[in-house]
């Protein structure tokens, strides 16, 4: 059975079209990354799978069961973290956990383990005795992210789980979603426009503009499709030009300055060796050689491009 599935999944508002005939499969296991810039689709897809925004047309479930049918039956088997959800201000970090463990039905004894063992994980638990209007943003986050996970979900819906982090408290609740999902065998569906923080956890992933679904699959296959290939880049000595230098004509472009750098686009990368062999024996002198693989941020504007003519932008957070 697959963890989510959507199909001709729509939902308008008004003139605005949040999200149009999307159609989705998302296998169990692993994280799923739901990429789009602002205004894409994110949230609304996220909302309507937990049964928080009915759908105007098509269909959705996780696990197969629908949200708009039996939204019982989703909650029990899905954790949700919304950037619009707030815990209760006057109460304990720890007292939140346990009031939404115990509203998920977890029996007394077996949510005070999960909620400390969940305060430990996430370094929370000095904190929790302490009322939820002194936290800050990022334990905030981390507690949110907790409240997702009280009760074993076995799929996981996260909407921007970092807006609003610095940069390393991102990058460590990231890591703690990523091994959360291998150790507990949770598949994630992560909402983000971070790209450098979906590259670092997720193993597929589906592009969002405009509401429309306009590429899906693993990093290789989105690669492929966009047509992002590596770089060769080399620094020469005494800042030496390599301008109209082409050693031969396998190369898919000729040699560009960049930032210092002369780059040129690889069809593979056996022609590296080669087009260095090559920069040498015409006399100039290597200081630096590099290959640079493609980003995902680059497959994603790469996308875009190839999809143009819709609403919405390609900027993204370089994250
Ligand atoms: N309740 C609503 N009423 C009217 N329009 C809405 C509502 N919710 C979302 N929209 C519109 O639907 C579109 C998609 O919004 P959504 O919040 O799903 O995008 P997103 O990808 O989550 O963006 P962001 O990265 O900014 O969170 C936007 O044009 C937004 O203005
Ligand atoms: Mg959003």
């Amino acid at each position: 059975m697959e963890a989510v599935t959507a199909v001709q999944l729509t939902k308008t508002y008004g003139e605005v079209q949040a999200v149009r005939d999307l159609t989705l499969h998302v296998p169990q296991g692993g994280v799923f990354g739901l990429l789009g810039a602002q205004g894409a689709g994110k949230t609304t897809v996220i909302r309507m799978l937990c049964g928080l925004t009915k759908p105007t047309s098509g269909e959705c479930s996780v696990l197969g069961c629908s949200p708009a049918k039996d939204p019982a039956a989703v909650h029990a088997v899905c954790g949700v973290m919304l950037a619009s959800a707030r815990p209760y201000a006057h109460m304990t970090g720890q007292q939140n956990l346990l009031f939404f463990a115990q509203a998920a039905g977890m029996a007394e004894k077996a949510a005070e383990r999960r909620v400390s063992e969940l305060m430990k994980d996430l370094e929370l638990w000095e904190e929790r005795e302490r009322p939820v209007s002194e936290y800050s943003t990022g334990m905030l986050q981390k507690l949110s992210l907790a409240r997702a996970l009280v009760n074993y979900p076995s799929v996981l819906l996260l909407d921007e789980p970092t807006s609003g982090l610095d940069y390393e408290s991102a990058h460590a609740l990231h890591a703690l979603v990523s091994q959360f999902a291998a150790r507990e065998d949770t598949t994630v569906l992560l909402g983000t426009s971070m790209m450098h923080y979906a590259q670092s956890i997720c193993t597929a992933y589906g592009i969002l503009e405009g509401g429309e679904l306009v590429a899906s699959g693993d990093f290789q296959s989105l690669r492929e499709a966009a047509g992002c290939r590596a770089h060769a880049e080399f620094r020469l000595s005494g800042g030496e030009s390599l301008e109209g230098f082409r050693p031969d004509e396998t190369l898919a472009t000729g040699l560009l300055e960049h930032n210092g750098w002369w780059r040129a686009e690889l069809r593979d990368e056996e022609e590296m060796p080669r087009l260095l062999r090559s920069i040498v024996e015409h006399g100039y002198d290597v200081l630096e050689a590099r290959l640079v693989e493609p980003t995902l941020e680059d497959v994603y504007k790469r996308t875009l491009e190839q999809h143009p003519g819709k609403e919405g932008t390609a900027d993204a957070h370089a994250g």
